[in-house]
């Protein structure tokens, strides 16, 4: 149709947008209609305000460090797998209670598009090389599985976890084929929710919308926190109100060890009486470019290593950890009731993240220009921006071995947050659960393995032993497979039974 007809053409004049129609003339009658979609899905007024609200902030506040406004995550909000050992069996049994009256759902963010990685599919069906070939997907839906089954077993009666799953308009589609050709892994399809988040364009820095060929904008997703548009937008809120969901365990795709819609950790929020939580594990050294949960003026915040100088980071308290430790993992829980507020009444509040990156685009000549430096923005929203509204938030630190390795980037020789990182984080915690449990490990010789694995060469190789989630969910339930017998790695304990698949080096 017409741009000029349909009003089109006015409205992009009106926002200051018409470039994006410069090649037209140029282009199929299918490329000029679905420019025409795409253009007439948008509100430029609104896209507009972002980007002039954005910037604003992010100039704003680069000059000022948060230093001076910052305090630590007190005490009494804070729960410990290390230091509240004593306290760990009763928020288990709270969260497993509250699983089994299927009050708890799992909300998975998988909408980024997994750039570093550099995969042209989605980040949860990659296959990080574990013995069984699992994807980051299965793995997941399988504890899932197993944590309703070990709520049944515990309580004798039915349970379901429903398992929400935001992709991008992107990945929306392969996800879903994924999970039904493999059957929804054994999980009720019913109970597996997709939904997508938003897209924005990515703009200049004089707010121009970026053309990434003659007929079409470059988009990208809005940001993890384009989540609590889309529960909206998407009528999801409605549907956890219809299941009657208390609790949400909100958590990213990519981290291999993720303890989905965790008991321990939802018990102890239900306790405490919370409407948001945030998993974190320690920062490990004052340098690590990790945010940290603190709160700013009072209230809970991420703060980015970025924000702050190096004297605060350094900062230790009285028992010699750094002040502001609690290093953030995009691991949150929330009550329902919070949850819903976020969307109806907080979201609107809060501003986009700037992200300044090298934006391919055409150019007035209709040359495509890959840049060298950055040339444009990308508008996000983050999943924690919402902590500032929380009335009761809490803090839970589980340590980062068991329970957080993110895959991030490719393999290469210095890389970090790798599938071999991933694949050796998974396997070292198995070993672990195995020698818990009672098992040993013996070598070529029939020697038993070292508890502590020595250096080899430089490279700590983990011993090889993959636990299925169907088996165990967190590392119980092995005695009775384990206690007392010695295995030659590779060990695979699935729901066949346990096997070693490689016997004396063979
Ligand atoms: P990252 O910020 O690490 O982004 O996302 P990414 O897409 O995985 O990877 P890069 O940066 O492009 O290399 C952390 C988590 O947030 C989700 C991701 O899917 C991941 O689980 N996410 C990110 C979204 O759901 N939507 C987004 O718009 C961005």
């Amino acid at each position: 149709m017409d741009p000029k007809a349909s009003g089109l053409t006015q409205r992009l004049a009106d926002a200051g947008q018409s470039h994006l129609l410069q090649f037209w003339k140029e282009l199929s009658p299918e490329e000029q209609a679905d420019l025409t979609r795409d253009l007439q899905g948008m509100d430029f007024q609104e896209i507009n305000g972002f980007f002039k609200n954005a910037m604003e902030t992010s100039g704003s506040s680069k000059h000022e460090k948060m230093d001076a406004r910052m305090g630590p995550v007190p005490r009494e909000v804070l729960g410990s797998v290390t230091r509240d050992r004593e306290c760990l069996k009763d928020w288990e049994v709270a969260g497993l209670d509250c699983i089994s009256q299927s009050k708890v759902a799992a909300l998975l963010l998988a909408g980024g598009q997994g750039t570093r990685l550099g995969v042209s599919y989605p980040k949860g069906m990659y296959d990080v090389g574990l013995p069984s070939h699992k994807t980051l997907f299965q793995i997941q839906a399988e504890r899932i599985l197993k944590l309703q089954q070990l709520a049944e077993q515990k309580h004798k009666i039915k349970c379901c976890i429903p398992w929400y799953i935001m992709t991008s308009g992107r990945t929306m589609e392969s996800t879903k084929e994924f999970f039904s050709q493999r059957n929804y892994f054994g999980l009720d399809k019913n109970n597996i929710i997709f939904f997508t988040q938003g897209m924005l364009p990515a703009m200049d820095y004089s707010g121009k919308i970026i053309l990434e060929n003659k007929g079409k904008l470059s988009m990208a997703p809005d940001g993890n926190g384009g989540l609590y548009r889309a529960l909206g937008n998407q009528g999801i809120i409605n549907d956890m109100e219809r299941r009657g969901i208390g609790y949400i365990h909100v958590y990213c795709v990519d981290n291999i060890l993720v303890k989905v819609a965790d008991p321990s950790f939802v018990g102890f929020c239900v306790q405490k009486g919370a409407d948001c939580g945030a998993k974190v594990v320690e920062k490990t050294n004052p340098t690590e470019a990790v945010g940290v949960v603190c709160k700013v003026d009072g209230l809970y915040q991420v703060v980015e290593y970025s924000e702050i100088t190096l004297a605060t980071a350094e900062k230790r308290s009285d028992d010699g950890r750094l002040m502001f430790n609690a290093g953030n993992v995009a691991n949150h829980f929330f009550s329902f009731s919070f949850l819903k507020d976020v969307v109806q009444k907080y979201e609107p509040k809060l501003q986009h993240h700037v992200a300044q990156k090298k934006i391919p685009f055409v150019n007035a000549q209709g040359q495509l220009i890959k840049p060298d430096k950055p040339n444009g923005i990308k508008m996000e929203k983050f999943v924690f921006d919402i902590f500032q509204f929380a009335k009761m938030f809490v803090v839970y630190e589980v340590l980062r071995e068991d329970e957080f390795s993110p895959l991030k980037n490719a393999d290469s020789q210095d890389a970090k947050d790798t599938p071999t990182t991933a694949r050796h984080a998974l396997m070292s915690l198995h070993h672990r659960w195995v020698l818990n449990a009672g098992g040993h490990f013996i070598d070529e010789n029939g020697r038993r393995v070292p508890y502590i694995p020595s250096l080899k060469d430089g490279t700590d190789l983990p011993i090889k032993c993959e636990i299925s989630p169907l088996v165990s969910y967190g590392g119980e339930g092995l005695e009775e497979l384990v206690k007392g017998r010695e295995f030659h790695p590779t060990l695979m304990i699935d729901e066949n039974g346990v096997h070693e698949l490689v016997k004396n080096g063979v």
